[in-house]
């Protein structure tokens, strides 16, 4: 039997440009809290959202993705046509089937490229940042897109007073490529779907076919017990991504969390016992919690505000429904 031929390994990959995309459309907490018997007040204390972004009629969820894909593109250098990966992170893509990532890189011009959606919930663009390292080490693929997005416009209950504060509109991106050396650190990851239903959906597809009413399917979250699972499991992922990367969180310039909520990005960066040095992603203010796009978005922001060093070490996580994680170190571009 001839041996089969394999293809040859990297050393590593880093993150060689980002991109993000906000909708124009802001949302108040005031606005918010009119249909949900809460307040502007208790919305900031509660969680530190001053606002979010809505989508425009008529603005999918694959536009936001194009648009913060097509900033990561020119940020890198690289050009679409050399990009042999699309993977896209989201958990609100309308469409049960096609997928969002072939769409989104037919548009991008990324014609040379294979396509895929991950569904990670808030973890998603960390899982994905994970599979295009494997995948570029591995040489199975060389440029990799990766895209955070969602539109949680489309799933969300105006009326839900648990969840209709928290989630936003919104896109960030990332393009990974070859590296001499380790530019992001092994990812922690995994699950525990033993509390899938902590952050779930009212009711399954099958169900409302069944019997359809006026009460669309919708994200629904047991607030409380995620927000406990957050605060005591997140720092502990988070140590043993620093151990693995192989740094202390002395040599981080940067720590990006997942958005979820103020009061648990504080938990977690008191818990850590971060420097004062750290620069912290604290992007939920003025976005919300934008799940698999809230990661690559604040990393764009802070980037842009405050010129986070190319080669300084950023500390990325995300968490959420699943339940799911994700974690590494990267190398900033
Ligand atoms: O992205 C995926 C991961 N997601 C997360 O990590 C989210 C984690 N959870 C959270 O961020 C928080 O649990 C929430 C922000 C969702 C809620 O905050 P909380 O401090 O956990 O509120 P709670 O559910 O414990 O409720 C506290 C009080 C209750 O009143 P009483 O019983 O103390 O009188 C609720 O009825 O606040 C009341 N309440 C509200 N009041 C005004 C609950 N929701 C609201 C609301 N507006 N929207």
């Amino acid at each position: 039997m001839p041996a089969l031929t394999s293809q040859p390994t990297r050393a590593g990959s880093r993150v060689l440009g980002t991109g993000s995309y906000r909708p124009e459309q802001i949302v108040t907490n005031d606005e918010v809290a009119a249909l949900i018997d809460s307040s502007d007040e208790w919305i900031r204390e509660r969680s530190g959202i001053i606002e979010r972004r809505r989508c425009a009629p008529g603005e999918s969820l694959t536009d936001m993705a194009v648009a913060a894909g097509a900033k990561a593109i020119a940020d890198s250098g690289i050009s679409a046509d050399r990009i042999s990966m699309v993977l896209v992170a989201t958990v609100t893509h309308p469409f049960q089937t096609p997928a969002a990532a072939p769409e989104v890189a037919f548009r991008l011009g990324a014609l040379n490229a294979a396509a895929i959606d991950l569904g990670a919930a808030c973890a998603g663009f960390c899982y994905s940042l994970g599979m295009a390292d494997s995948m570029i080490r591995a040489g199975s693929t060389e440029y990799v897109l990766v895209v955070g997005v969602e539109k949680f416009t489309d799933f969300v209950s105006p009326t839900d007073r648990g969840t209709a504060f928290i989630f936003g509109d919104g896109a960030g991106a990332a393009i990974v490529g070859p590296s001499d050396h380790a530019g992001i650190s092994p990812t922690i990851w995994g699950a525990d779907g033993e509390q899938k239903d902590l952050i779930t959906m009212s009711q399954s597809w099958s169900e409302f076919r069944l019997e359809p009413h006026d009460n669309f399917p919708h994200v629904v979250m047991s607030g409380q017990q995620v927000f406990r699972w957050a605060v005591s499991d997140v720092p502990k992922i988070a140590t043993r991504t620093l151990e693995a990367a192989g740094i202390s969180a002395n040599d981080l310039t940067a720590f990006i969390p997942h958005q979820a909520n103020m009061r648990i990005t504080d938990a977690v960066v008191r818990a850590l016992k971060l420097p004062e040095h750290v620069i912290i992603g604290r992007d939920i203010e003025t976005t919300g919690n934008t799940s698999a796009a809230s990661v690559p978005l604040a990393l764009d922001r802070l980037r842009q505000s405050d010129n986070l060093p190319s080669g300084g070490l950023a500390l990325l996580i995300g968490f959420g429904a699943g339940l799911v994680y994700a974690s590494q170190v990267i190398e900033l571009p």
